[in-house]
């Protein structure tokens, strides 16, 4: 059987980083009061100037390097976001030209914070039907664009970023198994109603957000596809190494973990540095984990995640 393995990972963050703190001096909230509901002490913002394909590219370029491959190798890009750099084109196809390369194909996925649980098994399905042997998935989300900086139950909540993975066809285990959901049923939780109407920005362009409603769909579907996975695939929980979720808040990762009946020191958490980057969270995460030595070559890791729509997965990897 073919798999689709990780041959490299990379990620990239804005170089401003704001505190808690630093947000006390600007809305009415607090540290205390973020760090006790969130887990988040601080996020990266990017400056007016970048772009969402500017940090994707960074990310993709480190991500090439630890492959030991160049851009040229890659056959297909597949890039999730939320906060495109434009209505149209996709944000891949000005990341495909900004790393110099033209021809393999090259898309967006929409799936909100599950962004890159759709991007990866997407990649992963034309990877295994034969289709293209070298990919380069990357989840990017520049979300500070997309909140009401009035608003402080939840611009605390998100931060910029990207994270990315190049995923090649190997006879060596690589994602084992992967399942996603979506159910549309839960729109009024959590959207960004804003569409074009007649040349306007029509309805709010701010996430807008029920978050104890989000907060107890997360924990019951994270918990459930996490079961579903290992089921699946004939896994017990025992046998993750490395739980690497969503990075939306620590006490969603902490009620997921305990359903896992695994300890915090094999979670990777960045959320407390990188507050909820969307797309790019979990692989922002997994790069982390990779790049301090945590995750080695052979260990197992679950990656889940949850977004708007609903939209969820996860998926099983032997790194
Ligand atoms: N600073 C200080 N006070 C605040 C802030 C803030 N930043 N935000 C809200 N408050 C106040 C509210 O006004 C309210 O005050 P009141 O009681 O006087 O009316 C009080 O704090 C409590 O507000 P709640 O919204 O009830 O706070 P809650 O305990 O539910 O925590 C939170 C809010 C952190 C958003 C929580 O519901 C949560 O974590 N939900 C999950 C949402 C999430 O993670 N969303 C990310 C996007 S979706 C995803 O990625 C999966």
């Amino acid at each position: 059987m073919q798999y689709a393995k990780i041959l490299g990972s990379g990620s990239h963050l804005p170089s401003n980083r704001v505190s808690n703190d630093d947000l006390a001096q600007r809305i009415d909230t607090s540290d205390e009061w973020i760090t006790t509901r969130t887990g988040i002490k601080a996020r990266h913002i990017a400056a007016e100037h970048e772009k969402t394909s500017d940090l994707a590219v960074q990310a993709a370029l480190k991500a090439l390097h630890n492959a030991k491959m160049s851009a040229d190798e890659i056959d297909l890009i597949v890039l999730a976001t939320t906060t495109p750099d434009m209505q149209f084109p996709a944000t891949a196809t000005i990341v495909q030209h900004k790393l110099g390369i033209a021809g393999c194909p090259a898309f967006d996925v929409q799936a909100v914070c599950a962004g890159f649980m759709y991007a990866l098994t997407t990649a992963q399905a034309y990877i295994q039907s034969g289709m293209v042997s070298k990919a380069l998935v990357i989840g990017a989300d520049i979300f500070s664009r997309i909140v009401d900086w009035n608003d402080r139950a939840t611009c605390v909540l998100f931060g910029d970023g990207a994270g990315a993975v190049v995923l090649g066809a190997s006879d060596e285990a690589g994602i084992i198994h992967s399942r996603l959901h979506a159910d549309g049923a839960h729109l009024d939780l959590l959207q960004v109603p804003a569409q074009m109407c007649e040349g306007q920005i029509c309805g709010s362009p701010f996430v807008k957000m029920d978050g104890q409603g989000v907060f107890k769909f997360a924990v019951k579907q994270l918990s459930a596809v996490a079961d579903q996975v290992l089921r699946e695939s004939h896994h017990s929980k025992e046998q993750i190494d490395w739980l690497i979720p969503h990075q939306a808040n620590r006490r969603i990762i902490e009620a997921t973990a305990k359903h896992l009946n695994l300890s915090m020191d094999k979670v990777i958490l960045t959320v407390q540095e990188h507050a909820n980057t969307s797309a790019a969270s979990i692989p922002l995460a997994l790069d982390a984990g990779i790049q301090d030595g945590r995750i080695q070559r052979g260990q197992k890791l679950l990656l889940e995640g949850i977004g708007g729509g609903f939209a969820w997965g996860a998926v099983l990897i032997q790194y």
